[in-house]
């Protein structure tokens, strides 16, 4: 590819901000966190390696919440004492020029019970996922979905104090999507008139 091909020419975002080019690092798990979702030295030094270059690179996803972790070694941002380690990632990044994004995820029912110490993952409804050996979750009532989207909202704050340019919500792959819950499922259950706890049909 030619260095003055239009990938490589800066762009402007709606509200000011400059990506010195077109080039974003799609979000990658890696599995080297620590068990606790805490940031490792090992990973600073792999965000700081593929930084420069790249105009955007999005620091793989982290669980907004301990129940939510997916993946071993997966990254968490579900207390303020994680702030510090991710801080170091975004430090990094951007001491290189380039701009950091992070993205955040609550796993929802594609937990695996192993990976939250034998507790049941929770879901907008007990259903299981349609994967083999899947758990099949406690539904959260409609308050604990409003404290599942606090916990995204904490993320947010979280990432911008420890230094992230922006924050991206991971909600492929089944995984439940603030948005969708508020906007979709609340108002469902209302109309319906369900219990909390009842399952609830939802399209997740
Ligand atoms: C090892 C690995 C880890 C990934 N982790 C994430 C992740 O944390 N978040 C996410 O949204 N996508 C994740 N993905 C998906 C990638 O971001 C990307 O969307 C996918 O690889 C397709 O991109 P491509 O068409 O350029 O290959 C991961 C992919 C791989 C191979």
């Amino acid at each position: 590819m030619k260095s003055d091909h239009r990938v490589f020419s800066s762009f402007t975002l709606p509200n000011g901000t400059e990506l010195k080019n077109r080039l974003f690092m799609a979000p990658m798990t890696t599995c080297a966190g620590y068990y606790d979702g805490s940031v490792s030295s090992e990973l600073v030094e792999y965000y700081r390696a593929r930084a420069g270059s790249i105009g955007t690179i999005i620091v793989e996803c982290c669980f907004v919440d301990d129940l939510g972790l997916a993946f071993p070694g997966a990254l968490g941002i579900d207390s303020d004492e994680k702030i510090a380690g991710l801080a170091k990632i975004a430090d990094a990044i951007k001491s290189k020029g380039s701009k950091a994004l992070l993205q955040i995820y609550h796993g929802g029912r594609m937990v695996d019970p192993k990976l939250i110490g034998g507790r049941t993952p929770v879901g907008p409804s007990a259903v299981a996922a349609p994967r083999d050996g899947a758990a099949t979750p406690v539904a959260l009532t409609t308050e604990e979905v409003e404290g599942m989207v606090g916990k995204f909202g904490d993320a947010v704050r979280r990432a911008i104090q420890a230094g992230f340019d922006g924050v991206e919500i991971h909600g492929a792959n089944t995984l439940p999507d603030p948005a969708v819950l508020l906007a979709e499922l609340k108002p469902a259950r209302r109309r319906m008139g369900r219990q909390p706890r009842q399952p609830c049909e939802s399209s997740h």
